[in-house]
């Protein structure tokens, strides 16, 4: 089979990548490289063919998906407080871009689409854990593309016949997460900072708590929703079902790398959720997920990754 990987040079993309590409499947990469970084495809880039461009080209998108009978849609500006500084650039990537892979997929007929969406979508439903059926109050304007790209999807289904699986993500990690912006997630922020010395910062009391996800579950998740029977036309939570605070992540971090890690608390973020943990009974069901690498053990392997990758020499 042939799958398209948008944002396939990304954090998240670029381990689905090596994942088909280990299955022996054939492999469409199209990044611009914005966030993506050509080093993350480092051990499949003889295998796999790569694209340079942007989702909000329709002619790049077009030119990617020819022959694709699989399409997983991941690039897009994935930052909270980025869309609160410039919803118009989150909206032009995230929703027009996204239609353009939409539009891109419909005419190459491929069997189906599986988009990465978000928890962000929740937005302050009181309740948790946070279950599918629940009403969407994205937040911020992230959240609420995120959730647009779902309708989006959706609505492809229903007028296009396009097959079509969303994924709520919830806070993923691991090797290759990209730490140097001030955007970049959480836990690449404090492991990058206890490498280089420095204090972590806590944006609030530190007692915001999220479901982080280990990315190999992720991408296990991912693959199975590109094939599960039943599974078109449904959103799925991708997270471990349980969750964390930041002051808690960051006593198992001292734990894990010896050091005394003394943090900076500052105000809280605009557009930031308080608490988000996922209930993953419908990816059970439907798709035979279960979490394998629960959080201690995620953020050991990660831990072991940053240290090798951003050590100084
Ligand atoms: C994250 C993802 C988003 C995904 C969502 C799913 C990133 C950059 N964002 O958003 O793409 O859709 O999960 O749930 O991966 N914080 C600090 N110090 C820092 C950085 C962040 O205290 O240096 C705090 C934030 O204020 C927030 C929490 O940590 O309360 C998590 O922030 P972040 O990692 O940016 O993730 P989300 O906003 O949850």
């Amino acid at each position: 089979m042939r799958y398209l990987v948008t944002g396939g040079a990304g954090f998240i993309g670029s381990h689905i990548v090596d994942q088909l590409v280990q299955r022996g499947q054939e492999v469409v990469v199209l990044d611009d490289l914005s966030a993506g970084k050509e080093a993350n495809l480092a051990g499949v880039r003889d295998k796999i063919d790569f694209h340079i461009g942007s989702i909000t080209d329709l002619a790049a998108v077009q030119s990617a998906c020819k022959g694709v009978q699989y399409v997983i849609h991941l690039a897009a500006r994935t930052s909270v407080p980025r869309s609160v500084l410039n919803p118009l650039e989150t909206n032009h990537v995230n929703i027009d871009g996204m239609l353009n892979v939409l539009v891109a997929a419909r005419d190459a007929q491929v069997r189906r689409f599986v988009f990465a969406a978000s928890s962000a979508a929740y937005g302050e439903t009181p309740t948790l854990p946070k279950v599918e059926s629940m009403p969407a109050q994205p937040i911020s304007p992230y959240g609420l593309t995120k959730y647009v790209g779902e309708l989006y999807a959706q609505v492809f289904g229903r007028v296009y016949g396009l097959e079509n699986a969303c994924l709520r993500y919830f806070n993923v990690f691991g090797p290759r997460q990209d730490p140097s912006s001030q955007y970049s997630g959480v836990l690449s922020r404090f492991m990058l900072a206890v490498i280089e010395g420095q204090a972590p910062v806590v944006f609030g009391d530190g007692e915001q708590s999220r479901d982080f996800t280990y990315v190999e579950n992720i991408v296990d998740e991912t693959l199975r929703a590109c094939e599960a029977p039943g599974a078109s036309g449904l959103v799925f939570n991708g997270g471990t079902g349980a969750r964390i605070t930041l002051n808690h992540v960051l006593k198992l971090l001292e734990q894990i790398t010896g050091k005394t890690i003394k943090p900076k608390y500052d105000a809280p973020r605009n557009g930031d959720i308080r608490d988000s943990q996922a209930d993953v009974s419908l990816a059970g069901r439907i798709l035979g997920y279960e979490p394998r690498v629960l959080f201690e053990e995620g953020l050991k392997r990660t831990w072991d990754w940053y240290k090798q990758a951003y050590a100084k020499m």
